[in-house]
């Protein structure tokens, strides 16, 4: 297939090579225009010197910007450059309002739209290990899913426009609690005199086990916070799972607290750090 991929940072270089890899025709393009030199270095196809001329003829569209402005500006910029009845697949984390805004400027153009954030983080994209959560018309789906299964462990049609990011919310606030949980664990641990190391043996394997705990404890006991999901990207998250809780009336009495302490870990300077820097506020002197 004729794919146009927009946005190659962390999650979206890795994710267009495997789809290079799947052997579809691929034309990139990036903000910065390196990336995708880079891109077409490491992967063949074409870099396109603007989002139109990268979509150009294209029958999917996909990408993975930075937020609701990054991801509207692409949209509209390649919707006319796109095949009739193309597909635009949008993996950037947005509000659902913005979902719904650019699948009604879609069907409008005669193409469709499907939201499809995603979960798993750099190592999941480069491991096509990703969970896609999808919002859209099923036939829109089904195209969009034969295709981005390429760098996805579970792809999941949710519902209707907007549906992807709802539950994309859905996700960053079972985090949120339980990365704010997990710190004040370890802070506890500390503080008892226990051994970080023995505890994780002890608990781990019980009720109190979590992906968090498993692929976190290690890297916050030694106070290693410099790689993974970025706290300025987690607030952006938060800020549109707020806005949507304020529309729904659901009370997010732990998030909106743990949304707050991330606003200080970026005070101290952790605007790069991964979510678990939680425990570093914690640990301040
Ligand atoms: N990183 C994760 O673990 C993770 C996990 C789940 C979801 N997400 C979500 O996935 C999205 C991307 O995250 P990321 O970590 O890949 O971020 P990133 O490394 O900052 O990548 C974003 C890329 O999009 C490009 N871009 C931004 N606006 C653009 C535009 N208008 N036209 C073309 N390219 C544009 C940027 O170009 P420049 O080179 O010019 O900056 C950058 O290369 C975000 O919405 C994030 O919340 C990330």
């Amino acid at each position: 297939m004729k794919v146009a991929f927009a946005g190659l940072g962390v999650m979206g270089f890795p994710m267009a090579g495997h789809l290079a890899r799947a052997g579809h025709e691929m034309a990139v393009f990036n903000r910065s225009p390196q990336k995708a030199e880079r891109w077409v270095g490491a992967h063949g196809g074409r870099a396109g010197p603007s989002v139109a001329a990268a979509a150009d003829g294209a029958q999917m569209l996909i990408l993975c910007v930075g937020n609701d402005d990054d991801a509207r500006g692409v949209v509209s910029q390649a919707l006319p450059a796109l095949a009739p009845g193309a597909v635009i697949v949008d993996h950037t984390t947005t509000s659902a309002r913005v979902a719904r805004e650019m699948a009604a400027l879609a069907a409008e153009s005669g193409r469709a739209f499907v939201d499809a954030p995603v979960s798993g983080g750099q190592a999941g994209a480069e491991n096509g290990q990703l969970t896609i959560m999808c919002g859209g018309d099923q036939a829109a789906y089904d195209r969009a899913a034969a295709v981005i299964g390429a760098y996805a462990k579970a792809v999941r049609r949710m519902g209707e426009a907007g549906a992807g990011q709802l539950t994309k919310m859905v996700n960053q606030i079972c985090i949120a609690g339980l990365v704010q949980g997990l710190s004040e664990a370890l802070h506890f641990a500390r503080r008892a005199g226990l051994d970080p190391d023995e505890v994780y043996e002890a608990v781990s394997k019980g009720a109190a086990q979590s992906w968090q705990m498993d692929n976190r404890w290690k890297t916050m006991a030694e106070g290693r916070f410099d790689f993974g999901f970025a706290v300025d990207w987690m607030r952006k998250d938060l800020g549109l799972v707020l806005e949507e809780a304020q529309a729904n009336g659901a009370r997010l009495d732990v998030t909106a607290l743990v949304d707050g302490f991330y606003a200080e870990v970026q005070a101290m300077g952790g605007n790069r750090w991964d979510t678990s820097s939680l425990v570093a506020r914690l640990e301040r002197p």
